[in-house]
């Protein structure tokens, strides 16, 4: 027994630890830690260059890349909707509803993880999986090299992007992983007020940004220059099978509605409800916050201040 005890102790702090991990860190990121912006990663073997990116553009614009040629990555990540699609779930192969909201890219080279289960380690890894996908892009494997060599414009594109390698399935997800690290936000107001402008929120903001960080707890998950922790987290939905869910980016979350993994909360004054009033406690679940009408005002002007200008 007595020699036991030493083994017991260990598992029960081992129970202890892995409890006090579970679920988001206890205190909010403060204010100032979500000034810097941190430099986009690019792993060794895909160092970015002017013509990689170039490559990943013509790529992600490109309908050939589809089984009926009628959609390309830019078909649901639209550029002039902060690459969503402004509906609820994604519009797959022949117009049909899939069960996932198009998630924005901006600042998407800073996420550890992909995709709303955070099951892609890498834009590497990710960027073959809607072509092939059968309900999206579903272009047969040996279909993809004759469609890029069919059009003419590719081999000098290559040749710069990827001197002295033969284009294939490798290059094409290196280039859109290039060009999708470029997809990064401008200044937004809550970055000139983080640099001392203080008229650059509205007082109703900066009362929302002190929530943000403080009572309301957001930044617990929500924390470092793209408002994400890039951790999987339950909110309490209710009405989601798989409730835990890698942490979106925030940065210009004013311009990607519908919202969540199932795109089922339509506005951001939504969002805030469901943190307040909607979410069900259990274990592992945020705590949830209750928030005055004034305060849930400030909290989505505070959201909408992060979409940048440019
Ligand atoms: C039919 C619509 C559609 C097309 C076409 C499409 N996507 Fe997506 N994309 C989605 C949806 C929906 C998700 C979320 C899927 C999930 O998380 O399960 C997603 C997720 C992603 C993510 C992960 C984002 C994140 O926050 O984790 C990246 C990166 C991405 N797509 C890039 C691309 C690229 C590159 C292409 C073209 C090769 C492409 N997509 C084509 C709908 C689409
Ligand atoms: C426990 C971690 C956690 C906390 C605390 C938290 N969030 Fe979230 N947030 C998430 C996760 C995870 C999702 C995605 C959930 C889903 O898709 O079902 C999310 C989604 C969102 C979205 C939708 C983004 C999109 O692109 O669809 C907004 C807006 C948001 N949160 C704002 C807030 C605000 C405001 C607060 C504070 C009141 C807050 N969050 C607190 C983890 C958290």
């Amino acid at each position: 027994m007595t020699r036991l005890r030493p083994v017991l102790a260990l598992m029960l702090g081992l129970i202890a630890a892995a409890c006090t991990n579970y679920g988001p860190p206890s205190q909010p990121a403060p204010p100032e830690s979500f000034r810097e912006r941190p430099t986009t990663p690019e792993p060794a073997g895909n160092r970015s260059t002017p013509a990689r990116v170039a490559l990943g553009k013509a790529l992600f614009h490109d309908p050939n890349l589809s089984a009926d040629r009628t959609m390309s990555c830019a078909s649901c990540h639209q550029p002039d909707r902060a690459f969503t699609d402004g509906t609820p779930t994604a519009r797959g192969k022949d117009g049909r509803a899939l069960t996932h909201n198009t998630p924005g890219l901006h600042n998407i080279g800073l996420a550890t993880n992909l995709f709303w289960d955070g099951s892609s380690p890498s834009l590497e890894d990710q960027a073959l999986r809607p072509i092939f996908n059968p309900q999206e892009m579903a272009l047969a494997p040996a279909d993809l090299m004759p469609r890029i060599e069919a059009q003419p414009r590719y081999a000098a594109l290559f040749a710069s992007a990827f001197p002295g390698e033969a284009p294939g399935p490798s290059a094409i997800a290196r280039a859109l992983a290039a060009y999708q690290r470029t997809i990064v936000s401008g200044e937004a107001p809550v970055d000139r007020w983080l640099a001392g402008d203080r008229a650059a929120l509205t007082p109703e903001a900066a009362r929302g940004f002190a929530l943000f960080t403080g009572r309301a707890r957001c930044a617990t998950c929500h924390a470092g220059w793209a408002f994400s922790d890039w951790k999987r987290h339950d909110i309490g939905r209710a009405d989601t099978p798989n409730p835990r869910v890698r942490t979106p980016s925030l940065r210009e979350v004013g311009r990607t509605a519908p919202y969540m993994h199932d795109g089922r909360i339509p506005t951001l004054a939504a969002v805030v409800d469901h943190y307040s009033d909607g979410a069900v406690q259990r274990r592992g679940a945020a705590p949830t916050v209750a928030l005055s009408a004034a305060e849930k005002a400030e909290l989505v002007a505070f959201l909408r201040s992060l979409a940048s200008e440019g």
